[in-house]
């Protein structure tokens, strides 16, 4: 058996404890895999008290990550700080530059710094492994950039966001409410410390922006995805896709069109027959549609340290074999300048909720500019509100009464002016809501 990779682990939350664990559980297993041991020999976290579930008690302590990340007494650097900058930038770029393998779970970091990252490997000779980056522990990563080599990608999308799809799920099965969901979701360790980056759609982002460059050869853009989060979405909406007979996910999709590559990230309605629809909870699913291969489907575990952690122990495995893959599956040299497809471009069909005044001619109204837009209406349906027993005769005069319609493919652009137009007529109580139906 050749020498120990010895390990150094930054960062012993929810993830380096589930990865400190598991390579102490499996580190028999793991070295017959990997063909030599790899011993935990190092970390760095301030707080040391705290239980995790294995004794670190007998390792090194590093006071501060750059300085393990650069030490002599490690091969491998795994860092779990998680943050787009600060510490955890300073330190996987001071490994890089000494020459020291990186296996890192952070997505944010990536989706900003990862050419930067793969042209230091490149000049140094390290691997940057990132499987756990990217839903979790699904190996979407090593799916792309290996397995699917032969193939050109058409479109790559998914939930990528386990404590969205873990709220979202919760609200339409039980139909309570966005902040009770987003309490448990964080209970459970699935959100991120700050967990706007979940539900405001930057942590799906980051992660599509690192399968469109996987994907498609190009350098990673996050800055150029469209994100639109979940806090919008109401019971209501909910409720009226599942008698459609849809479900709202929070899709990622990236695609090539005639003018671009498009990212986006947003609310989607998907019809309950696909698979996608039937991804619970914190599940992930990613697909990929490749042109000799067709449509690869992975579903998996998107969050939680031992999923997580599955990822990252991978990584270290395929370090220990010696493995080398460019790490955007190309030389940094050859991946191509983002060409960005605009939003407004984008084309599909819509789902549209307006609360309108309950007056004459207000239904016809917004099926007019509908109709001036070239916009044609799968189906149009006005509800009304259930009775109020405070009111006279049960309704209130004047009450906004929801009307609720699909459309068949339009263009983004002509969507929102006909939404525009209808809100500035005023038979609506407040601006209407869109979301998008992604054809699957
Ligand atoms: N907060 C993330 C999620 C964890 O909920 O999916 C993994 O990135």
């Amino acid at each position: 058996m050749s020498d120990p990779l010895k390990l150094g682990i930054a960062g012993l939350g929810t993830v380096g404890g589930s990865v400190a664990r598991l390579l102490h559980v499996h580190a028999n297993d793991l070295a017959v895999r990997g063909g030599r041991a790899m011993p935990l020999v190092a970390v760095c976290d301030k707080d040391r008290d705290r239980d995790r579930g294995v004794d670190l008690s007998a390792l090194e302590w590093f006071p501060d990550p750059v300085t393990l990340a650069t030490s002599d007494r490690i091969d491998v650097y795994i860092e779990t700080i998680g943050g787009e900058g600060g510490i955890a930038y300073d330190s996987v770029r001071a490994a890089l530059e000494a020459g020291k393998h990186v296996v890192t779970a952070n997505k944010a970091l990536l989706a900003k710094h990862a050419v930067e990252f793969a042209r230091i490997a490149e000049r140094t000779g390290a691997s940057l492994n990132f499987e756990a980056a990217v839903a979790g522990g699904i190996p979407v990563v090593k799916t792309l950039r290996e397995a699917l080599a032969g193939n050109s990608i058409n479109r790559v999308y998914g939930i990528l966001n386990g404590t969205c799809n873990y709220i979202l799920t919760r609200m339409e099965q039980e139909r309570i409410d966005f902040g009770d969901c987003l309490a448990a979701a964080q209970k459970l360790g699935y959100a991120e410390a700050d967990p706007t980056f979940d539900i405001e759609g930057n942590d799906t982002a980051h992660k599509l922006a690192l399968l469109t460059s996987l994907a498609f050869g190009t350098e990673t853009a996050s800055e150029e995805i469209y994100v639109e989060g979940i806090t919008s979405v109401t019971l209501a909406d909910i409720e009226a896709a599942d008698e459609l007979g849809y479900r709202i996910k929070l899709l990622g999709v990236a695609m090539r069109t005639d003018t671009g590559i498009e990212q986006r990230v947003h609310p989607t309605m998907v019809p309950k027959s696909t698979a996608i629809a039937r991804i619970d909870g914190v599940l992930n699913a990613v697909a990929i549609d490749g042109d000799f291969v067709g449509e690869v489907v992975l579903v998996g575990r998107g969050a939680g340290g031992n999923a997580t952690a599955s990822a990252i122990v991978s990584d270290i495995v395929d370090i220990a074999r010696d493995v080398k893959v460019p790490m955007l599956g190309r030389p940094a040299d050859t991946l191509e300048p983002y060409r960005r497809a605009a939003m407004r471009a984008h084309e599909g069909g819509y789902y549209v909720r307006c609360m309108v005044h309950d007056r004459p001619g207000a239904f016809a109204a917004i099926a007019a500019r509908m109709a001036e837009h070239k916009i044609s209406l799968e189906s149009i349906v006005q509800r009304r509100r259930a009775p109020r027993a405070d009111a006279p005769g049960g309704t209130v005069a004047d009450e906004p009464q929801p009307v609720i319609m699909i459309t068949y493919e339009t263009s983004e652009a002509e969507m929102r002016a006909a939404l525009d137009a209808v809100e500035a007529d005023g038979h609506v109580a407040a601006p209407p809501r869109m979301i998008r139906i992604e054809r699957l």
